[in-house]
């Protein structure tokens, strides 16, 4: 199978970084089966994981995935272990397709997602995540994806003030939760949901366990607020990254419950310079790569180095994803 894979095509938009973001693989058969892709890869792994530690992104273009159940067999071709959507303590609502797979995110197609590391506004993420493109938006619906250490390199040029203080104070994250899942909104998993518990006595304990600190609010909405976490790492191979969820919540964080001015703040409480956020911003929009969605293709993602979000679309998208649980190995001690 390998004569039929083409390595690293060209494709409009990529970047160059001494290594090129993102890698590609094009299969270019059709006479290829799923089973004979599982084994291209278990005979690849270990260079194919690297090189998504390497350059951030690797996509797989022209392989045989149709749907929930191909995407999860080839996904399970690599032996990563899994991070379920269960255990995360993300804001997002999704639909469990398989055990490993789960839709991007129910928000409606209008809404952007806005850049962020998964899962970066909790102190349990995912080192790299699997997307896989079921259904492509007729119109837009790329999904961006930002090199943070590119990014952070910048910053640290344009703002250095903004990088110290995120660096030094660390940031806390708010987050309004209902008693209810609320698909409208990009950020409407319900408490119960998030925490994995069944009343609020449940809730609280599992919020003191993990140094959150929260108040009630009317209807049983839940307002909890992180412990201080890291705003910028430095990974094993030196890289320093902007590794936080400082974009998508001071643009995104906004619903009927959350507003997002009150959703992030600096470790010790001190609001975050604004104008420190819209040079990120504006440096993230110009770092990023759209990645313009085919059916069948599947992007891993490395966590740690890059950013994602999603574009608003038209059509009904589809963009399914699985999560690899964090071994530690991307991270500097
Ligand atoms: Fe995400």
């Amino acid at each position: 199978m390998s004569a039929l894979v083409t390595e690293n095509p060209t494709v409009a938009g990529q970047q160059q970084y001494g290594e090129v973001f993102p890698y590609i693989y094009v299969l270019n058969s059709d006479g290829v089966s799923l089973d004979e892709t599982r084994e291209w890869i278990r005979e690849h792994r270990d260079r194919l994981v690297d090189e998504v530690g390497q350059h951030g992104a690797v996509l797989f273009r022209g392989f045989p995935i149709d749907g929930a159940e191909d995407f999860d067999a080839f996904i399970r071709a690599f032996e990563l272990d899994s991070f379920t959507y269960e255990e995360s303590l993300s804001n997002a609502v999704r639909i469990n397709k398989t055990d490993l797979v789960f839709t991007a995110n129910e928000a409606p197609p209008e809404v952007s997602i806005f850049l962020h590391h998964e899962m970066a506004q909790t102190p349990l993420f995912p080192s790299r995540l699997f997307f896989c493109c079921e259904i492509a938006a007729e119109k837009a619906g790329q999904t961006p994806l930002c090199r943070s250490d590119v990014l952070l390199k910048r910053l640290n040029e344009a703002a250095p003030g903004f990088v110290a203080d995120c660096e030094r104070l660390g940031v806390r994250y708010s987050n309004v939760m209902p008693a209810e899942d609320d698909p409208e909104s990009g950020q409407g998993r319900s408490w119960r949901s998030t925490l994995s518990v069944g009343s609020k006595e449940e809730a609280e304990a599992r919020l003191d366990e993990l140094g959150y600190s929260y108040t009630w609010l009317d209807g049983d909405v839940l307002r909890a607020t992180t412990p201080t976490l890291p705003a910028i790492r430095t990974l094993v191979d030196g890289r320093r990254v902007f590794f936080n969820q400082l974009i998508a919540a001071f643009r995104g964080w906004k619903d009927t419950r959350n507003d997002p001015g009150k959703a992030i703040c600096f470790g010790d409480g001190s609001p975050i310079d604004t104008v420190g956020m819209q040079t990120a911003i504006d440096l993230a929009d110009e770092l990023s790569f759209d990645l313009a969605w085919q059916q069948g293709d599947v992007a891993l993602v490395d966590n740690y180095l890059v950013m994602h979000g999603r574009r608003p679309f038209e059509g009904s998208r589809r963009v399914l994803v699985s999560l690899v649980a964090d071994d530690g190995s991307r991270l500097a001690a």
